[in-house]
């Protein structure tokens, strides 16, 4: 029998990363989205730049700095906020359709995982506060590892927990720089492009590209 998995990319691919700051917009005001935006966009900066330093911390840890700087940017009363919004951050709901596309993959008797910036316990968290516990045969952040995405180790866990190779491993991210960091690494590779965003001016291509998991189903469930 053939050995594929089916992993997927947490936040924003699975996990809805703006729905923090909206639905604390009558704290952020009108500066919400941007707030949401530059958290993100931080977010992602320190994971890349903490990597290249040497210097890790978690990424539970990395999301309060990043927070942090993108209140203080904005001139939002940071003590009104930030627990608020962090908290708000383990529960993070996941996208519409992802429910029901884990559980065809499961009703199919599939190899489904995460592999995730996120450590351990905000992607338990998350994934608990969605029910969606049932459907995942394992869970793996870069913790493991010790560096971020788009460092190889990380892509190497899966082989390594799962024992699928890469060319076997369709790989699942709404992050084009994710998309490049695991094609190059030699998964197969769709690209869930939530928020129609160009391709990054980097190697590595997406095998498919989709605008939602749900197309993605419809395409090759
Ligand atoms: C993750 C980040 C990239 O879940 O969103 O790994």
């Amino acid at each position: 029998m053939k050995k594929h998995a089916y992993v997927f990319d947490a936040y924003g691919t699975l996990l809805d990363i703006h729905a923090a700051s909206q639905n604390h917009s009558g704290l952020l005001g009108e500066n919400t989205a941007k707030v949401s935006d530059l958290w993100r966009k931080k977010q992602l900066e320190y994971t890349w730049l903490r990597s290249l330093m040497g210097v890790h911390v978690d990424f539970w840890e990395i999301t309060k700095d990043a927070l942090s700087y993108a209140l203080e940017y904005f001139e939002i009363d940071h003590l009104e906020c930030f627990d608020e919004l962090c908290a708000s951050y383990l529960e993070i709901p996941c996208y519409a359709e992802v429910p029901q596309l884990l559980k065809n993959l499961k009703d199919q008797g599939q190899k489904v995982a995460i592999l995730s910036n996120g450590s351990p316990l905000m992607i338990q968290s998350a994934v608990n506060a969605n029910n969606l516990q049932y459907f995942f045969d394992e869970i793996l952040s870069v913790e493991d590892v010790g560096i971020f995405k788009p460092d190889r180790k990380v892509y190497s866990l899966v082989e390594e927990k799962l024992g699928v190779t890469p060319e076997k491993t369709n790989f699942f991210s709404s992050n084009a720089w994710d998309v490049a960091g695991a094609s190059v690494f030699g998964f197969s590779v769709v690209w869930v492009n939530r928020f129609n965003q160009p391709a990054e001016r980097l190697p590595g291509m997406p095998r498919l590209t989709v605008k939602s998991l749900e197309e993605w189903w419809e395409k090759e469930g």
